[in-house]
């Protein structure tokens, strides 16, 4: 198993990944499953902003899960927060492979000089927020209601870690 660096040619296995995610579980406030196109887009957003997408592997090269972060708010005394996501595919969960990309994901965030990393974690998903405690994420809000997705209100709450980097943050 290893970590890598995910350009478009993992497209189709990420799409896979979060389309079951999308309509199994509240993990995405998605109702739909998104197409290859779609991932076009999601693709050149990362790259224009140089946001990684780090990907874990097995030794076949297959993708067991990702992780990458984006914008937070569009504007800019937001520049040293992003919000990241994270989703292991269904049969490789509980195995430590979250853990490894929340581990590679803080790591990428800290040499990019970003100051906060968000995460924005359905209230109910235990296993994320576990996840995320156990990497020094702290509850930070909750916003209740904030989406409507099998019949019911969903409550989101976020959790965030501050980084000691940038060094020398600045305005502008
Ligand atoms: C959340 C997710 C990324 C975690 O990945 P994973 O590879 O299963 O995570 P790990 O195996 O590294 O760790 C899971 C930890 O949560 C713990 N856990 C699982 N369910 C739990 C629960 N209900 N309550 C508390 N802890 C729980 C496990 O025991 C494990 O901790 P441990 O390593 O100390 O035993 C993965 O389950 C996933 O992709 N889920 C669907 C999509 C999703 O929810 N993404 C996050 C959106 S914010």
């Amino acid at each position: 198993m290893n970590l890598t660096r995910c350009g478009r040619e993992y497209a189709a296995p990420i799409l896979d990944i979060l389309n079951e995610a999308i309509q199994s579980s509240t993990a995405l406030y998605d109702y739909r499953p998104r197409t290859l196109t779609m991932m076009d887009s999601w693709f050149e957003g990362k790259e224009k902003d140089e946001y990684p997408v780090i990907g874990m592997v097995d030794d076949a090269g297959r993708l067991l899960g990702f992780t990458s972060y984006g914008t937070f708010r569009a504007w800019p005394a937001y520049k040293y927060t992003v919000e990241h996501s994270i989703y292991v595919e269904k049969n490789s969960r509980g195995h430590g492979i979250g853990g490894k990309l929340l581990g590679a994901v803080i790591k990428a965030a800290g040499e990019q000089g970003f100051h906060n990393l968000i995460g924005g974690i359905d209230a109910e998903n235990a296993t994320s927020i576990a996840l995320h405690r156990r990497y020094g994420f702290e509850h930070c809000g909750i916003i209740r209601h904030a989406g409507f997705k099998f019949g019911r209100w969903l409550d989101l709450a976020f959790y965030q870690r501050i980084l000691p980097t940038p060094t020398q943050p600045a305005d502008g």
